[in-house]
């Protein structure tokens, strides 16, 4: 038995709460995990709203909150290749389980061993927000010297994009609110302030061309400014809006599997792929902790621990 807190119906952050929940049984597939660290992402309030209610497979409320964790392996379903209890892990809660809790179910394919030497903390980032900065980049591929804008620079996955892009040698501006200017510089990154005037103008007084690629963050009025700033619309790949499509764009083609999560974490261990996180909550505050997201100005990654774990 554990806290867990999610949601009864589908609504507002008025439908949350904390329950009890006995431990999940691992299914086929599956390993039941004590959480020490779960990342908190944009999706899980969009699926608590019941907007994108065809990603949750319908399953049975309650439903607990959260897709992604790092923690250690209780018990193993049947079918669970590579993993032994006792393991230091990360992953998807791809199955339902939902990871602000206590213990939860994830999916073995989509989880993958801690490396000596990483963090519990930055592990939990990595299979939202590493691997989603891994995949945008290569579904890119410009070559270094490259330029490249990542709109949305300040949060999760735009600070993960920014700092991962530097590392590959390609020059980069993001954009964001003037909060996050000192963050973005802090990886390398040029900083266009959009509540400041025109994106448009002043990413062009840094690159008088435009870019070669665009990283979209934030997608809908915001993206369709950015686009005509980058040479050719293909290599303009979104991560939020599938309608990037309409401008000649491409959505990001994502990769969940345990390969993917270890490329992340080798990456993260040669310190050229960490999120950066800003924020570590205790999971009695996990509502403050969605808030954060869900006002939509957050600040790199938002974290709820369970216990007491390296940063
Ligand atoms: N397809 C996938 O697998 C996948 C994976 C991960 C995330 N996503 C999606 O990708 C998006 C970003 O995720 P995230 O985790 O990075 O979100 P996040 O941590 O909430 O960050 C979003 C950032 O965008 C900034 N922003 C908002 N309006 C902006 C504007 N007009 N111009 C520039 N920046 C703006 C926000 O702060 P400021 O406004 O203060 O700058 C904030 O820092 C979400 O839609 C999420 O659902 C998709």
């Amino acid at each position: 038995m554990g806290q867990a807190w999610g949601f009864r119906r589908y609504g507002g952050p008025e439908v949350q709460e904390f329950f009890d929940r006995p431990d999940p049984v691992p299914g086929r597939g599956e390993v039941l995990i004590r959480v020490d660290v779960a990342g908190v992402n944009p999706l899980d309030h969009l699926l608590r709203s019941g907007l994108v209610s065809g990603l949750d497979g319908g399953r049975p409320f309650p439903r607990v909150l959260g897709m992604e964790a790092a923690g250690s392996v209780l018990a193993r379903g049947e079918d669970v290749d590579g993993l032994e209890v006792g393991d230091a892990v990360f992953g998807f809660a791809l199955t339902g389980g939902g990871t602000y809790a206590e213990t939860t179910v994830l999916s073995a394919p989509h989880t993958a061993r801690i490396p000596a030497g990483l963090s519990a903390t930055v592990a939990a980032t990595l299979p939202v927000a590493g691997t989603t900065a891994v995949d945008a980049l290569d579904q890119l591929g410009l070559p270094a010297g490259a330029t490249v804008l990542v709109n949305g620079v300040g949060g999760g996955v735009g600070l993960a994009v920014a700092r991962l892009a530097v590392g590959r040698g390609l020059r980069v501006v993001g954009t964001g609110s003037a909060g996050k200017r000192e963050y973005a510089e802090a990886v390398g990154v040029r900083f266009v302030d959009y509540s400041a005037g025109d994106v448009v103008a002043a990413a062009r007084e840094l690159f008088a061309d435009g870019f070669d690629g665009i990283v979209d963050l934030v997608g809908g009025a915001s993206l369709r400014t950015v686009v005509p700033l980058v040479r050719d619309p293909r290599n303009v790949i979104a991560v939020g809006d599938v309608s990037v499509s309409e401008l000649g764009g491409r959505f990001v083609e994502r990769r969940l599997d345990r390969e993917s999560l270890e490329r992340a974490a080798r990456l993260a261990l040669d310190g050229v792929l960490a999120p950066v996180v800003t924020a570590v909550h205790p999971l009695a505050d996990a509502p403050a902790a969605l808030t954060t997201v869900e006002n939509g100005h957050a600040v790199g990654k938002v974290v709820l621990t369970s216990a007491e774990v390296d940063q």
